[in-house]
């Protein structure tokens, strides 16, 4: 039987299989609960199955959306919930169907793929490696006296700052261009406190933490100009909620501001990178050399042994909420 999609009355089934290989333990939450979008019904195109006469046999999920960049905007695949039954584990199965998916989003005009894994060997043979950066901020130090404005009060995100908050969200200059009724899901995620900075009835910033049972302790999503951005930082860890902070690309202002007022600093790289399509990049031909064109630390950078940003050609970010 070959590689396919999972139709609707598969669903279920399906996420059952992904739950037994990735939680074979009980866990507070299901895989659904923590990755709502990329494994919601609505994605039915992105969940890929391999049946065997047993059942599914293999299976991964991916994740579609167009990204704002440095060089405008791309199409890039995040990928996760890769799993092989336990009895057909090790014959090739996972890599056979990571092989047959990466290339229908190469053909469907996919520049990039991302995916995120302590394990990269499972993923190096379809090229993806660590690349870009992303940076995390520890919040144990920060002094954010005098932070908040006058008149402004911090409190819990409600349903109707949706809004409110998904404008914020869209002036980062570097973000996944969300369909509607992504953010949504992702702010409903169980386990996901919101709060927002409120002055007379205005969303100024907001702060998510948590993101289901994935990210404890880190405030995965935030949004705002820097010092209201940071105020809602600084009240999510007075309350014990988190102690660090995703900070994407395009946003070291707000970085800038909290190491000045104490918070530590660490560049990671933002994920293994799988480059698709390098005729879709930026400079298309005139890219990096041919040796290099499927190398994805040319094109969006790296972190050095000393822990520095290096850049590349493209800067993104796939960061918080919508990394799958
Ligand atoms: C990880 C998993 C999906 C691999 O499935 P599989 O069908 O046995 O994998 P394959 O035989 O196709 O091997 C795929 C690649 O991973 C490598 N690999 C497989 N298991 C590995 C392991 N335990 N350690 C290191 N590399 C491993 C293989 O060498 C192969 O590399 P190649 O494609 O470059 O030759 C499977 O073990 C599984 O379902 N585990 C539980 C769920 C899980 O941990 N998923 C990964 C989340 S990041």
């Amino acid at each position: 039987m070959s590689i396919r999609t999972v139709r609707l009355d598969e669903y279920e089934g399906f996420l059952a299989f992904l739950n037994a290989g990735m939680r074979p333990e009980p866990t507070a939450t299901r895989a659904e609960d923590d990755f709502p979008v990329i494994l919601g019904r609505g994605n039915l195109d992105g969940l890929w199955g391999w049946p065997d006469a047993r059942g599914w046999a293999a299976g991964l999920a991916v994740l579609t959306r167009r990204f704002t960049s440095s060089a405008g905007d791309l199409t890039v695949a995040g990928i996760g919930s890769v799993v092989t039954r336990a009895d057909r584990r090790g014959e090739g199965l996972s890599a056979g169907l990571q092989e047959h998916v990466v290339a229908r989003l190469s053909g469907a005009g996919v520049a990039l793929g991302v995916l995120w894994s302590d394990r990269p060997a499972i993923y190096a043979g379809r090229g993806f490696q660590p690349a870009g950066w992303e940076y995390h901020l520890d919040l144990a130090g920060l002094e954010p006296s005098g932070l908040l404005p006058d008149g402004a009060e911090i409190r819990s995100y409600r349903p109707a700052d949706a809004g409110a908050v998904a404008n914020l969200y869209g002036r980062h200059p570097l973000r996944t261009i969300r369909q509607p009724g992504d953010d949504a899901v992702l702010y409903a995620m169980p386990g996901t406190r919101g709060f927002v900075l409120d002055r007379g009835g205005n969303v100024l910033a907001y702060a998510f933490c948590g993101k289901g049972a994935d990210f404890p302790g880190y405030v995965t999503e935030w949004g705002g100009p820097a010092p209201d951005a940071l105020a809602v930082l600084a009240e999510v860890r007075a309350r014990g909620l988190a102690t660090r902070a995703l900070v994407p690309a395009g946003r070291e202002d707000l970085l800038d501001l909290a190491v000045s007022l104490g918070a530590g600093l660490a560049a990671v790289p933002s994920g293994l990178w799988s480059i698709l399509r390098p005729d879709l990049l930026p400079g298309g031909d005139a890219g990096p050399a041919d040796g290099q064109r499927l190398d994805p630390r040319a094109w969006l950078g790296t972190v050095d042994e000393a822990g520095m940003p290096v850049p590349g050609r493209l800067r993104l970010a796939v960061w918080g909420f919508d990394s799958v």
